[in-house]
């Protein structure tokens, strides 16, 4: 790799158009499809969808719904989770993950997460669970594309009776020991947000369970709490799939395995150019457990991060935080009780963390120039 940066180019952290441009035509179609029929509130269009995701993500069921963060408050509700009651999560994650705890009513308990994966730490949940009876569910987020240690999680909360919920907003197509993510926990929630790999035009969400009661009562909770219309078992919310949104996933559905390929040839043309000793970066490296890393994000660790991200910026390169507080610090949560150093390698990761391009569409130059436009940072 080349010490100096030459020419000058733009690489915005992620760019929608250049996505856009290869599904034109096909994703117009389907709008004019939704717009022809005017059916635009769940109906066959979400309906298929759902069958196209429980497919593709192993399971045997699914229910659309209007966001991921409606997912997971959804899931919550599902379970019954209700004022008194804990739901042990990560504090490094987006802020939906507790943000759906609160708005159940519940209290969010935090659990640091392993420093290489990013995802929960599972030597530190029991003692955790021990000094929290009240804890009712768990949600382990499968960040940046890559899948928390399922089988440790599950093993303590089976043997606890603790239902687990994923959250696998980022992880579409993840894989953990060859089982996709979202099939591996009792509930599990992704988003449609523009910016996931797997991105609507607008917001959406799915659910997603192996369990058919759970099901029916989801699909009902999204359509306030009514499995007959009119006749209402539960008080749940509206919270529906637009058909236009269905449409257009189904199209992108099509062509997510080839964007995840091409995310992972990223993900391993940086690891490669950024093993120069003399860049002290960490790079994510998969764990062995996550057998389908899918890149939502590529999130490099430097304790020179802020500059560094400066640079990049100055020479084009867009980069992100994801993310700058970790939630225990939050000042909504300050009531919590929590304090800076209770997650140590959580609040390190939010001084530390930078996420690189890494979108499908970004050629093998502009991987060259954001790692060349590194090494010059370094090289002072
Ligand atoms: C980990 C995580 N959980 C939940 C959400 C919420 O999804 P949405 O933006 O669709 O509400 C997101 C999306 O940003 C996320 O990244």
């Amino acid at each position: 790799m080349s010490a100096t940066v030459t020419a000058a180019r733009r690489v915005p952290l992620l760019d929608l158009t250049a996505q856009h441009r290869a599904i034109r035509e096909e994703a117009l179609a389907a709008i004019t499809r939704v717009v022809d029929s005017q059916k635009f509130i769940l109906g066959d269009e979400v309906l298929q969808l759902e069958r196209e995701i429980s497919a593709y993500v192993q399971t045997p069921y699914a229910a659309g719904c209007a966001s991921g963060s409606d997912a997971l408050f959804l899931a919550l509700l599902a379970l019954e989770i209700k004022p008194g009651d804990e739901v042990l999560t990560t504090p490094y994650t987006f802020f939906a993950t507790a943000g759906a705890i609160v708005r159940a009513g519940a209290r969010p308990v935090f659990v640091d997460v392993d420093e290489r994966t990013f995802n929960m730490d599972v030597a530190q949940i029991a003692d955790t669970l021990d000094r929290h009876p009240n804890v009712r569910a768990i949600i382990p987020v499968h960040l940046f594309g890559a899948c928390a240690d399922m089988d440790g999680i599950l093993e303590i909360a089976r043997a606890r009776a603790i239902p687990v919920i994923e959250d696998a907003a980022q992880s579409i197509g993840s894989e953990y020991k060859e089982r996709r993510a979202g099939s591996l926990g009792d509930i599990a929630c992704f988003s449609f947000f523009p910016s996931k790999n797997l991105g609507c035009y607008g917001d959406g969400g799915m659910l997603t369970t192996c369990n058919a009661a759970w099901h029916e009562k989801l699909a009902a909770l999204r359509v306030h709490g009514a499995r007959k219309k009119y006749y209402h078992e539960w008080v749940g919310v509206n919270s529906r799939l637009d058909a236009l949104q269905a449409a257009v996933l189904r199209v992108k559905l099509r062509h997510l395995d080839a964007w995840t390929a091409a995310r992972q040839r990223n993900a391993a043309l940086y690891r490669l150019l950024l093993a120069d000793k003399l860049v002290p970066v960490v790079a994510p490296e998969p764990a062995p457990h996550t057998t389908r890393h899918v890149y939502n994000q590529f999130v490099i660790q430097t304790p020179d991060r802020d500059a560094l991200q400066a640079r990049l910026k100055a020479n084009g390169v867009g980069t992100e935080v994801y993310y700058p507080v970790p939630l225990h610090l939050q000042a909504c949560f300050a009531d919590l009780g929590y304090r800076p150093g209770d997650f140590p390698v959580s609040e390190r990761l939010a001084r530390e963390s930078l996420a690189l391009p890494v979108y499908p569409e970004l050629a093998a130059e502009d991987i060259e120039y954001v790692c060349a436009t590194i090494q010059a940072f370094f090289a002072g």
